[in-house]
């Protein structure tokens, strides 16, 4: 019977080849024997499909039919009436559920130049191409992208629904849920709701197929990665080094944290990981160590998360000295000058020390910021509020670093400058008085001010009488 079948397909066929040759003339395109494009047959027929043209030809099957298949047969001919064209002939047999699928001949030289055929191969127990594993399909959710469950069916008829774990059903409604039976159903815009376990399922005969899917939707966002230390880090060899990388990602996302620094090839340093959620992010962290410190680690410490294509980078310089030191030295000279009546004054030598050393002001031999209230010590600076001319004297800075038996003293002098003053003038203003001619008279200046003012007279004659 089956024989009888593909006589008539030939038969036909070459009528319609013979029909495209005359009419185009030439072949563009291969062409292929049947004109329909789906053909429809049923589990364990013979697939054949004839394919002509001008040039050498290729068939690519679905990936349903295996790479080397027994059941596959391709027959290539020159013919024509010149024998000028060439001839391939795809034999199928049995054609199997699977092998569902768009048949296409090419050229092998112009692969862009093609003739198709969808075949569907119809089974009754077997309505989906693909046969549910165990295990759910996962697919992959891209944000902006359509979601497809690749449900394809073996006859276009199939009525198939989506159902949403446990039971939604979900209806096409050639709006955003489409469905087709070479495709499968797509989501146009998938929103959070097809995150989850799905299934196409259909009915054939009282019994229940499916094919299940679990989409998974891969996060890519770096929220925020925060190394515990990002200016420069001193540091003494020997000591422990510990440096905390963490990373704020969304939900479900995952990211990879990797390190570079000055020891890398050596493997100086031990990292270790830890992952923990919050109610709204995940938290990655890795903590990179170097148990003793050397000269050979400093520089650069960088922290490299990645996540799918979101990169970001965090860094630190680390300095190693090789002992603790304090440096302390005036800053231009010993003595410095401020002005009685400024608002403040900074003391401030040049101070350089690993580990930060203890401070101490003392002003004539005393603690300073007992001495007034209007000192104090701010970092290893001693600041004097509304400076007074009692303000002037000896400072001294202690500094020292207990735990390694370092000190250091440094002593400057305060000058405050005072501007001159004239007492008389606010003591009296008395008028100007009469005087004996030819008597003699004392006048009194007494002026205040650092340094010592100079003073210098002046003298006015009296205006004529009348004039005044
Ligand atoms: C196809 O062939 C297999 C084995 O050759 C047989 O079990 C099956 O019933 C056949 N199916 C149909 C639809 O003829
Ligand atoms: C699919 O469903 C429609 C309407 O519910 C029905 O008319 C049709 O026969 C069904 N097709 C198959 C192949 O079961
Ligand atoms: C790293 O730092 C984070 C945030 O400061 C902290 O919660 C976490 O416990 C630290 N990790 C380790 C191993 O100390
Ligand atoms: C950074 O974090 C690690 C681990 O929590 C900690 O041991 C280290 O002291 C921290 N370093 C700084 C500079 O805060
Ligand atoms: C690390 O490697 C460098 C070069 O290979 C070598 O000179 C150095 O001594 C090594 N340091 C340690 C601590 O092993
Ligand atoms: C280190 O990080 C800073 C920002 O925190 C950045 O400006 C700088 O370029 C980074 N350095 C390197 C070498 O990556
Ligand atoms: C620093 O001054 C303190 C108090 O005046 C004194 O005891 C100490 O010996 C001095 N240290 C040095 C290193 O000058």
């Amino acid at each position: 019977m089956f024989d009888i079948l593909f006589v008539m397909i030939f038969g036909l066929s070459g009528r319609v080849l013979t029909k495209d040759t005359d009419t185009k003339g030439r072949f563009s395109s291969p062409v292929l024997d049947v004109t329909e494009k789906q053909l429809i047959i049923e589990r364990n027929q013979t697939l054949q499909l004839n394919c002509r043209g001008r040039w050498e030809l290729q068939w690519v099957l679905p990936s349903g039919v295996p790479k080397v298949y027994h059941g596959t047969q391709i027959e290539e001919t020159r013919c024509g009436r010149k024998t000028n064209q060439y001839c391939s002939r795809l034999a199928l047999s049995p054609a199997l559920a699977q092998h569902t699928g768009s048949y296409r001949c090419r050229y092998l030289q112009k692969q862009r130049k093609q003739a198709s055929v969808y075949v569907y191969i119809t089974d009754s127990q077997r309505p989906f191409v693909k046969i549910q594993s165990e295990i759910p399909d996962v697919v992959y959710m891209k944000e902006g992208e359509p979601l497809v469950f690749p449900c394809r069916v073996t006859h276009p008829n199939t009525n198939v629904s989506l159902v949403k774990f446990p039971l939604r059903v979900l209806a096409p409604d050639n709006r955003n849920i489409i469905w087709s039976s070479r495709q499968g159903f797509t989501i146009r815009s998938p929103t959070f709701f097809y995150i989850g376990l799905f299934s196409c399922e259909t009915l054939i005969n009282g019994v229940k197929y499916s094919n299940k899917f679990l989409t998974h939707r891969p996060v890519n966002k770096i929220l925020d990665v925060y190394l515990n230390s990002t200016s420069l880090l001193h540091t003494l060899q020997g000591e422990i080094l510990a440096l905390n990388c963490t990373v704020t990602a969304e939900w479900n996302s995952r990211v990879s944290i990797t390190w570079t620094y000055p020891q890398k090839a050596n493997g100086s340093a031990t990292i270790s990981r830890r992952i923990s959620r919050s109610r709204t992010n995940m938290l990655f962290y890795s903590v990179l160590t170097i148990p003793s410190l050397s000269k050979a680690d400093r520089g650069l410490y960088k922290c490299h998360v990645t996540s799918g294509p979101s990169k970001r980078d965090t860094n630190t310089t680390v300095i190693v000295y090789d002992q603790p030191f304090i440096r302390l030295k005036h800053r231009n000279s010993p003595v410095v000058q401020a002005f009685a009546g400024q608002k403040s004054f900074r003391l401030t030598p040049k101070l350089r020390a690993f580990p930060a050393p203890e401070v101490i002001w003392l002003k004539d031999g005393m603690v300073a910021a007992e001495r007034c209230s209007r000192y104090h010590v701010d970092g290893f600076s001693l600041i004097i509020r509304d400076v007074a001319e009692e303000d002037a004297g000896i400072y001294t800075i202690l500094t020292g670093i207990q735990q390694y038996g370092l000190f250091q003293n440094l002593t400057l002098t305060l000058v405050v400058n005072v501007k001159p003053q004239i007492g008389e003038k606010t003591v009296s203003s008395h008028q100007p008085g009469t005087v004996q001619r030819g008597s003699r008279q004392a006048l009194h200046c007494t002026s205040h001010g650092v340094p010592p003012p100079q003073i210098q007279w002046l003298w006015h004659p009296c205006p004529p009488k009348g004039l005044s």
